[in-house]
């Protein structure tokens, strides 16, 4: 019985998926304040050249720098395990395989581009970086790589974030990065915002605004933005494509494939490269699964927003449910965001993937009978992608149909403890998400240009 498949370092992939190359139609363009395409140009305050090529790049594949894959190689290949005890428990007719990604030293899949983010940084001669981050995850995979390529790293950290995970401030401290609570008091909208709420929460839109105001104003620092940006997809497909590999080896092909999604990167890695095979005719379900407190794909429209709460992005082609919207203050702090990648957004439209919403009680109960049968403690976010695992296995056995699912296990919920500490006390509340908030939401949106087919 074969409970983890491997592959050695040289079979590592030596180049990145770029799905762009393969789209049933081209992504629309980002817009401008003038509702026109923008140039390249016009991103260069805030990425490097290297990077935004990447962004615009419609090449199907693109090769990892070497530097990049000598840092990769500290956890990669990630191991694909077979969950023999958990599909013991559900006992449906289902094979379940998932990809490690809390093999990293940061403890999920966020170092696959924080790595060659950093590294394209560096080379393109830049000395700080700022970012956001939600549940904290970003934020330490960022301060890592800064660490390795001697960048200086700011971080704006959602403020419940903040508060509920103060150990991986202390991370970041330890890779000698500096992380503050958003809003802070450090930027112009940090303080306009805490004017007017100085309870909030935070949210990820709130924290990327602080991020690229403090960014542009200074000529040696860029913004780096941990999801929902093409080049992001790109760099994360690395995990399918060793998923591929190595599904091969178990001699195996998934009916199912799942991930849960934030800003959609890490659904994106494991996903995309089967997508590609989709398209070309296979019989693939592929599964985003997102909060039912933040529900973007399953409720949001397809519209041009922003990336972030100030309005200081372009407008984007994808879902969302308005860039001044405020979700609730969930665990999973990294699927806290408004919008959508554009990529997936687009794949969701041309209906290849079947995105399903999830309240955050199920998801902490499939996350502790996982810990008690596979033994690993899951991040919050990574818990939605293990309630819609149980979701389609019970669905397997209805339909009396043997499948195979394979889903991302992002990463490792080790610092992600109150959140059980509410579960397992019984405090933890579900939040529905309203026709109300989607009618505010939508607000910030009206009068914008519209999508192709939206
Ligand atoms: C463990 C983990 N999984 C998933 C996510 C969601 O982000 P994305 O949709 O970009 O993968 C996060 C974000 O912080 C995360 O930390």
């Amino acid at each position: 019985m074969v409970t983890k498949i491997v592959l050695t370092e040289d079979e590592m992939p030596r180049q990145w998926y770029n799905i762009q190359a393969d789209l049933p139609s081209p992504l629309d363009p980002p817009l401008g304040p003038d509702g026109k395409p923008i140039g390249p140009e016009m991103l260069a305050p805030v990425f490097p050249m290297n990077l935004i090529e990447q962004e615009v790049s419609s090449r199907r594949w693109i090769d990892i720098p070497e530097p990049i894959l000598e840092k990769l190689a500290i956890w990669r290949p990630s191991p694909l395990y077979r969950a023999h005890a958990f599909e013991k428990l559900l006992g449906c007719p289902v094979k379940i395989y998932y990809k490690n990604e809390g093999v990293s030293p940061a403890g999920s899949h966020k170092p696959n581009t924080a790595v060659p983010q950093a590294y394209y940084n560096k080379v393109f001669g830049i000395k700080r970086l700022t970012t956001e981050t939600g549940a904290g995850q970003w934020g330490s995979a960022l301060s890592m790589a800064g660490a390795m390529f001697g960048l200086e790293i700011k971080v704006y950290m959602v403020r419940i974030s903040f508060d509920q995970k103060p150990f991986r401030k202390l991370m970041m401290q330890v890779w000698g990065a500096n992380c503050i609570a958003s809003p802070s008091a450090e930027t112009s909208f940090g303080r306009s915002v805490l004017e007017k709420t100085p309870d909030t929460p935070g949210s990820l839109g709130i924290a990327i605004s602080e991020a690229i105001e403090d960014a542009v104003q200074r000529e040696d620092t860029r913004y780096s933005l941990g999801s929902v940006l093409n080049h992001v997809m790109l760099h994360q497909s690395i995990i399918g494509l060793e998923a591929k590999k190595q599904m091969e080896k178990a001699g195996d092909y998934p009916d199912v494939i799942i991930g849960c999604a934030g800003g959609g990167s890490n659904f994106a890695g494991i996903a995309f490269p089967f997508v590609l095979d989709k398209i070309n005719g296979k019989e693939i379900d592929i599964v985003p699964v997102e909060p039912a407190a933040c529900p973007t794909m399953t409720r949001g429209p397809y519209a041009y927003d922003h990336g972030d709460t100030a309005g200081m992005t372009p407008l984007l082609p994808m879902h969302t449910l308005g860039h001044e919207f405020v979700p609730a203050p969930i665990h999973a702090g990294g699927l806290r965001y408004h919008g959508m990648a554009p990529l997936v957004s687009k794949l969701v439209q041309e209906k290849l993937l079947r995105p399903v919403s999830l309240h955050q009680n199920e998801c902490y109960k499939a996350a502790l009978d996982w810990a008690r049968t596979e033994g690993f403690i899951s991040a919050p976010e990574t818990s939605h992608a293990l309630a819609a695992v149980v979701v389609e296995a019970q669905k397997a056995k209805e339909e009396g149909k043997e499948k195979t699912i394979l889903f991302n296990w992002s990463g490792h919920g080790l610092m992600d403890l109150t959140g059980y500490d509410n579960f397992l006390s019984g405090r933890l509340e579900d939040v529905d998400f309203t026709d109300d908030q989607l009618k505010e939401g939508l607000k910030a949106i009206k009068g914008l240009p519209k999508p192709t087919g939206a």
